[in-house]
């Protein structure tokens, strides 16, 4: 330990700071959550506060404090002379460049809050599928999905038809539990009746590709699409029983 007695207080203090940050900031991360920056910050000013006070007790302390410093600025040699300038110039570069990433601003998307299953308008809450469950209907319900759904859909339901890619956001994946086994009958009647245009205000930012089906699909053969939806995908319809 000897060495570290004659350590210049100038390099304790420093390295002291630097430990004492490292710590807060990660070092603890490793036996509990993070620590908020504004309060890292706040004990690193006390810790300055602390260390302060201990250098300006004693005026020796003071003197040994600042001679690495004065040294360091006066100092004529060659080799410190060459390093001072590299100070010159690269502190206030690494300033200046630190500010001009703060203020420049990026061109990252601001987070959308798309609510993705709003609910439907009261008058397609209270629907019921009135078509009969045969296996006629089934079949015809398929081939209306592959000749209007499949594109987008995709023939095996999944949201990987051919024209998928190009629309965002991305054409729902009916296999996926996330979708219509969480959903009624009801529900998807009303989305594909209005398509993303009918979308609520919470369902914005209305750029859903999603066909108004209505205008060219009978209401019928929207249930019969429906059916074929669910027996394809192995899902069934939620319901409130
Ligand atoms: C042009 C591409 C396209 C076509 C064609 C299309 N859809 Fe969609 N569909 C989408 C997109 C994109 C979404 C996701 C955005 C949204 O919810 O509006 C979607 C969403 C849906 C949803 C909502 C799923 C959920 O989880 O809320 C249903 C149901 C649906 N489509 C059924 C159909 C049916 C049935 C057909 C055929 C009659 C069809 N779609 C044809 C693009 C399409």
């Amino acid at each position: 330990m000897s060495g570290m007695k004659h350590l210049p207080i100038f390099y304790k203090v420093v390295g002291f700071l630097a430990v004492f940050y490292i710590f807060f900031k990660y070092l603890i991360n490793f036996v509990m959550p993070p620590l908020p920056q504004s309060l890292i910050l706040m004990y690193l000013f006390l810790a300055i506060v602390a260390t302060t006070l201990y250098i300006s007790l004693f005026e020796e302390r003071m003197q040994e404090f600042w001679d690495p410093v004065l040294r360091f600025i006066r100092s004529n040699e060659g080799a410190t002379t060459g390093v001072r300038w590299v100070v010159l110039v690269v502190v206030p570069f690494l300033a200046g460049f630190s500010t001009f990433q703060k203020l420049t601003p990026t061109a990252t998307p601001p987070l959308e809050q798309r609510v993705i299953h709003p609910a439907p308008p009261r008058e397609y809450a209270q629907l019921y599928n009135p078509i009969p469950h045969t296996p006629e209907n089934i079949l015809a319900g398929k081939g209306m999905f592959i000749a209007y759904c499949s594109p987008c859909h995709g023939p095996k339901l999944d949201g990987k038809g051919p024209a998928a890619a190009g629309f965002n956001p991305p054409p729902a994946n009916f296999v996926d539990p996330g979708t219509i086994a969480q959903l009624q009958e009801s529900f998807l009647f009303w989305r594909i009746s209005t398509g993303g245009v009918g979308l609520p205000v919470e369902g914005k930012p209305w750029n859903s590709a999603m066909p108004r089906w209505e205008t060219r699909i009978s209401p019928d053969n929207i249930w019969r699409i429906i059916m074929y939806e669910y027996e394809g995908s192995g899902h069934k319809p939620r319901t409130w029983e």
